[in-house]
């Protein structure tokens, strides 16, 4: 394979779900918080989080970043929202086409479409054997799930209303104590990136509880 080949493939790939972002952001309603550019964005950062893994697990990056990049390309498509459990075998299906047209193998495309279908909830579309690249791909997902960044959309879904903010807090911080102890990553790299946000997390949603209990009057 030539030394740029790689990159080139990746480029195709990566225009090809920012013209699917570029349309959708005009032709479909979004949901207020979860954007059509909040997906785009998202998408990057899962493309940063599956090289990183990639790399220290001594992975194909290509194919890591490929699969990433179109993990969520069913989102830049019309699908009712009550399928959006379907949204991975979806993407796998408008993926296929694109990987072959870009140049990557009838074996490469199987595999990273697997990665692709069972990033939401474990099943594929057609049988594949299970395979690193789609812990990949749902661990680099995740990670980004428990962003920085996402502490800032939990919050804004109760912006008018501190103490229903607190209380749904409440509530988020009991299921991130149980991902503290269960880490329900697959990869080494994954669960350590995985921890680092739940932990940031955690210290945030904290303070804003603890904000929100001194919110009274002191008693004397
Ligand atoms: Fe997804
Ligand atoms: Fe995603």
């Amino acid at each position: 394979m030539p030394p740029d080949l790689g990159s080139e493939r990746i480029d195709r790939i990566a225009s090809y779900v920012e013209e699917q972002f570029r349309g959708s952001s005009k032709k479909l309603t979004w949901d207020p918080v979860f954007t059509a550019n909040y997906r785009w964005e998202h998408t990057l950062r899962v493309a940063q989080y599956g090289k990183t893994i990639a790399e220290e697990e001594g992975l194909n990056v290509e194919h890591a970043i490929v699969a990433c990049l179109l993990h969520d390309i069913a989102y830049f498509f019309e699908f009712p929202d009550a399928d959006w459990k379907n949204h991975g075998r979806m993407g796998a299906e408008i993926a296929r086409p694109v990987l072959l047209e870009a140049g990557f193998t009838e074996a490469e495309t199987s595999e990273i479409c697997y990665a692709i279908a069972v990033h939401v909830d474990g099943e594929p579309d057609t049988p594949h054997p299970h395979t690193q690249l789609a812990d990949l791909v749902s661990d680099s997902d995740n990670v980004d799930r428990f962003s920085a960044y996402r502490c800032v959309l939990w919050c804004q879904t109760e912006q008018d209303d501190f103490h229903a903010m607190a209380e749904m807090l409440r509530e988020r911080i009991e299921r991130l104590e149980q991902y503290a102890t269960n880490n329900p990553l697959d990869t080494t790299t994954g669960q350590y990136m995985f921890a680092e946000k739940v932990d940031l997390q955690l210290t945030f949603f904290r303070s804003i509880v603890e904000d929100s209990d001194k919110t009274v009057l002191p008693e004397l």
